[in-house]
């Protein structure tokens, strides 16, 4: 069956979360980089912990307590306003410079966002970046009251798109995600935005390895889960390779 549809995760994938550190930076000089990786790892961790507690609260609250979490375990003081001014960034992130380009390459397919984020957010995020002009839908996974990779949330990929798994391509730089969508059901490029050799080497050249290095190595490559992704891709801009053009559903 031909891939009629094609469905992104967000943070990570259309969107740079290490965007986020042009504030955490400004905000506190010096910490931003190690601000920003605390952060997106507590914040995933804290996805995991509540969909196994099953203690549901929202992405914006999720990012919300994570990054206080951040601040706190580094010793940094703050006012609330300072946390507000933080916390925008998440509805302002940059898209990645292959992300309009690649969206308006796949106009003859049904686009859409599959992701954690809370549909507030999310929907702010896709206006303020003017990614709604590109997308069918954006879809949440709150209704579900779980995060990816619960196979629930991915469910929703049928029920709101009316897509069977077999036309779907499941699009995600994050291995976890990549997997998650694997053992879904679905089929999935995953965007392998750092080589296994270019991480080796960073691992390599530095005696005391940096934030950004850690995360790496830690969120950026291939699990060892028992599943692999049907495709790996360097960038958004390699997907329309992947897709010959069809007449749009
Ligand atoms: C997303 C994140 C968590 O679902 O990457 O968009």
């Amino acid at each position: 069956m031909a891939i009629s549809t094609v469905v992104f995760d967000a943070y990570g994938t259309l969107y740079d979360i290490q965007s986020v550190a042009s504030v955490t930076e400004q905000a506190f000089p010096g910490r931003g980089d190690m601000i920003t990786q605390i952060w997106r790892m507590k914040q995933l961790e804290y996805t995991w912990l509540r969909s196994l507690m099953r203690r549901y609260e929202d992405f914006e609250a999720v990012t919300r307590q994570s990054l206080v979490y951040t601040l706190r375990v580094l010793g940094l003081g703050y006012e609330e306003a300072l946390l507000e001014v933080i916390m925008d960034k998440y509805v302002n992130l940059d898209p990645y410079p292959d992300t309009l380009s690649t969206l308006e390459r796949l106009q003859d397919r049904k686009l859409a966002i599959l992701s954690n984020g809370a549909p507030a957010m999310l929907d702010a995020l896709v206006r303020n970046t003017g990614l709604d002009r590109f997308l069918d839908k954006t879809i949440s996974v709150d209704s579900r009251a779980t995060f990816k990779p619960s196979p629930e949330a991915y469910s929703l990929i049928e029920s709101e798109l009316g897509a069977a798994p077999a036309e779907v391509l499941f699009v995600s730089s994050n291995p976890w995600d990549a997997i998650g969508a694997k053992a879904a059901g679905l089929t999935v490029a995953w965007i392998e935005r750092v080589t296994p050799e270019a991480m080796a080497a960073a691992c390599e050249s530095c005696a005391l390895v940096a934030p950004l290095t850690m995360f790496k190595a830690m969120r950026m490559q291939m699990d060892e889960l028992g599943l692999a992704p049907d495709h790996r891709v360097r960038g958004l801009f390699d997907l329309p390779g992947l897709l010959p053009p069809i007449a749009r559903p």
